[in-house]
């Protein structure tokens, strides 16, 4: 029987094609993380169960992961998310390094999930985390980011919100306001991250299975209905829950005179999926009615170091998949065409005798910094241009001989210009090139 020749479930190959727009993504997110002075590193593939295990979540434990055991008897898992990696190469040195440590990678990652539009199984995505920063700063920095990468791909305030709350609320919403067992607040939490995908009258109806007395269904629903920094204070204090909420309202002001409230949203629905999470939660949606979902999601987590017997080091940072910012890109139409590579120029020869003359020339060419294909074996006159088109090249150099010696021909696609080129002055192509 012949074998399959799709991949794996879930998975893509990168032809040529979706690698350029690949590369396209990598370069942006390499590019900002090194303007905020971040640095890359990257992790296995592999990590121990239990590091998920400890802090990831049960979603992502008992649905999404891949794991098996090793010939060791290890029981292994492909990563599905890189923040218990980099918490774990933190608790390795950060004793020896100044903080605060800002450091980003680009890992595939692997999730057992159903693959339809925003989710495959091995996406990759763009991580950002600072370690040690003063409090709020780091928060700041990380939104400030993530910005400053929509942006650069000319993404408005109109395109995208940055949806954000805080864990230390919710806890104090569910402990201090609400009174709620663990087991209950664990189950509220779930129904907040639903309360979007659900009506109303559904909502209502999960939350009153949780909450018993209309007294609690009243204030829990008066704190959903929150969407100020206004409405927020007043609530915390009516409810006596300010001292617990402060941090956050002065995160929102610093946001507010940073000059980032165009991009940013306070919204008590946000608490994210990860059980690590322990103060400001936040993912970024994408505001246009075909494409509404989360492009990113992140949040500050106190006390994953705690896991490997460190002292607390704070983390804040956050994941942005290759996959929900393509399809961002592509719904707001601010991908440029990669359908085509980008060589500087086409160096062919229409006799055989040129072949190597070709290749010396091309070897010139890349010397001086220009990107050329050569084309391999001559090719007839006539079929240069159309092969040429095809390949997406604007600049052929055509190399004759019209019977009394090697002629260089510059034609450029684009202008329609011809220009002759002086064999032993092939440093000016350089010029006709770069322009
Ligand atoms: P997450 O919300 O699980 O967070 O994932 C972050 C982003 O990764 C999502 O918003 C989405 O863009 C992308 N993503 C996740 N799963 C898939 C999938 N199956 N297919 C396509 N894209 C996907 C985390 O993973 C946290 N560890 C992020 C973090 C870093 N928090 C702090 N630092």
């Amino acid at each position: 029987m012949a074998l399959n020749k799709k991949p794996y479930k879930g998975c893509r190959d990168f032809f040529p094609k979706g690698m350029r727009v690949r590369n396209y993504l990598f370069h942006h997110m390499c590019d900002v993380a090194e303007k905020f002075g971040f640095e890359a590193y990257d992790g296995p593939l592999l990590e121990e169960v239990d590091l998920y295990k400890a802090k990831s979540g049960e979603e992502l434990i008992n649905d999404q992961i891949y794991s098996f055991t090793d010939r060791g008897d290890r029981n292994v898992a492909i990563r599905p998310e890189m923040t218990p990696t980099v918490a774990r190469m933190v608790a390795n040195i950060h004793k020896q390094e100044t903080k605060p440590i800002r450091w980003y990678s680009i890992p595939n990652l692997m999730r057992y999930e159903k693959p339809q539009r925003g989710r495959v199984r091995e996406h990759w995505q763009f991580n950002v985390d600072i370690f040690g920063a003063p409090e709020n700063l780091g928060e700041l920095e990380v939104v400030s980011l993530v910005i400053q990468f929509l942006k650069s791909f000319g993404a408005k305030s109109d395109m995208f919100a940055i949806l954000l709350n805080d864990r230390t609320l919710v806890d104090a919403v569910f402990n201090d306001i609400l009174n709620l067992e663990a087991e209950s607040a664990l189950k509220l939490y779930k129904v907040i991250d639903k309360a979007k995908k659900v009506s109303p009258g559904k909502l209502d109806i999960m939350i009153r299975e949780i909450l018993l007395t209309e007294e609690q269904f009243i204030i829990f629903k008066e704190y959903l209905a929150l969407n100020s920094i206004e409405s927020l204070t007043k609530f915390a204090t009516q409810n006596n829950i300010a001292q617990k909420s402060e941090s956050f309202i002065q995160f929102l002001t610093m946001c507010q005179e940073l000059e980032l409230s165009e991009f940013i949203e306070y919204d008590p629905t946000i608490v994210r999926g990860l059980d690590y999470y322990t103060g400001v939660v936040f993912e970024i949606f994408d505001k246009h009615p075909d494409n509404n979902r989360a492009i990113a999601g992140g949040g500050a987590y106190a006390n994953l170091l705690k896991i490997f017997n460190e002292e607390p080091l704070g983390g804040i940072g956050f994941g942005l998949g290759d996959v929900t910012l393509r399809d961002f890109l592509e719904t707001h139409k601010l991908l440029p065409d990669l359908s085509k590579a980008s060589h500087d120029v086409f160096v062919v020869n229409v006799e055989d005798e040129h072949n190597l003359y070709n290749m010396t020339i091309s070897n010139q060419l890349r010397e001086l910094g220009i990107k050329v294909e050569s084309h391999l074996g001559k090719i007839k006159f006539n079929k240069i241009f159309k092969l040429a088109q095809s390949k997406g090249h604007s600049k052929i150099l055509i190399i004759e001989d019209q019977g009394d010696g090697i002629e260089l021909e510059l034609k450029d696609l684009t202008t329609n210009k011809n220009t002759k080129i002086d064999i032993n002055k092939i440093n000016q192509i350089k010029d006709y090139i770069k322009g």
